[in-house]
């Protein structure tokens, strides 16, 4: 079977699918025309979250029986379409939930403790000594954390914060009773959320209903001291009213690791100090990064023995 992998993965891919023709991507990304050119008899897909996989793709595809996402979020692949073509989509979830919410932590503690801009004030040897209103930040403890789309990774995220004794609430479609009773969380209305929120983390994934769900008309509901945080999909915040409402203060602080036209970023956004910036590192942990290769790795070949992988998404 022929296996197309589109970009070069922390895990020896070569000695663990042995066996199989690889046409393995070392370069850079594959451009769309790429792409469907090295995919036309291509018998199973490693994709990247980057890119696209449309009906178009697809149907040029003569042998394409799966493919597998290299990523928990499949807002790249239309799901529909390989579904009418009878081809399995995998993607990667559960093995880097932790390290998701980890990461969504972080940002939250960087932005709110300002530690971006204490680390490049330190390094420009702009430090002289202690001083009682250097940096002064936002705590955490006692606060309360609103999770915007209470999946794995948001419930992971309301896990940690009851650790840092946060009170959590979450909107959410349907309500989460076991999460609730781990994590103590409480379900509000999306309204709710936004107002009462001094952290809102945003876990959802890309759907045309979570889409520019938050606005300027969002931000100014919110509180002043609030720290917003994305490790869902950029295109959730519509980006040129979150500059917006950061320069004009409508909230305290931001940290993304998502954006909304990935790789670009609005431009607005590097010159703010109260917007920590990562580049798309969610699940960018070693340990994460090979398990998630694996998984796809035994997707492809689950499905070529005509077995369900059991991260298949149809
Ligand atoms: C994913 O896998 O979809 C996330 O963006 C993790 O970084």
């Amino acid at each position: 079977m022929k296996i197309l992998i589109t970009a070069e993965l922390p895990f020896d891919i070569e000695g663990y699918l042995k066996g199989h023709e690889l046409d393995y991507n070392k370069g850079k990304q594959l451009s769309a025309k790429e792409l469907a050119k090295r995919a036309e008899d291509a018998d199973g897909i490693i994709s990247m979250l980057s890119d696209k996989i449309d009906r178009e793709l697809m149907e040029s595809c003569k042998n394409l029986k799966v493919v597998a996402n290299y990523a928990v979020g499949y807002n790249n692949i239309d799901v529909q379409a390989a579904s009418e073509l009878g081809i399995t989509v995998c993607n990667t979830p559960d093995v880097l939930t932790q390290t998701t919410a980890e990461l969504g932590f972080a940002l939250m503690i960087t932005a709110a403790r300002r530690v971006s801009e204490g680390d490049a004030f330190t390094r420009n040897k702009k430090f002289k000594g202690w001083e009682a209103d250097l940096f002064l930040g936002m705590d955490m403890h006692g606060k309360t954390l609103g999770v915007f789309g209470f999946g794995r990774i948001g419930q992971a995220v309301a896990q940690m914060a009851s650790g840092f004794n946060m009170d959590i609430i979450y909107s959410s479609r349907t309500k989460k009773h076991q999460a609730e009773l781990l994590t103590g969380a409480s379900r509000v209305s999306f309204d709710d959320l936004v107002r009462q929120s001094d952290f809102l983390i945003i876990t959802a994934p890309s759907t045309p209903e979570t889409h520019h769900k938050f606005t300027l008309e969002t931000f100014v509901q919110m509180k002043s001291s609030a720290v917003l945080v994305n490790i869902g999909r950029g295109d959730i915040i519509k980006e040129r009213d979150l500059v917006k409402a950061l320069e004009n203060k409508l909230i305290f602080a931001a940290g993304l690791d998502v954006y909304e036209d990935e790789p670009k970023i609005d431009a607005g956004l590097f010159k703010l100090s109260n917007a920590v910036l990562a580049p798309h590192i969610g699940s960018g942990s070693f340990a994460t990064r090979e398990a998630m290769a694996k998984m796809c790795c035994d997707a492809v070949t689950s499905v070529f023995k005509d077995e369900k992988p059991a991260c298949a998404l149809n």
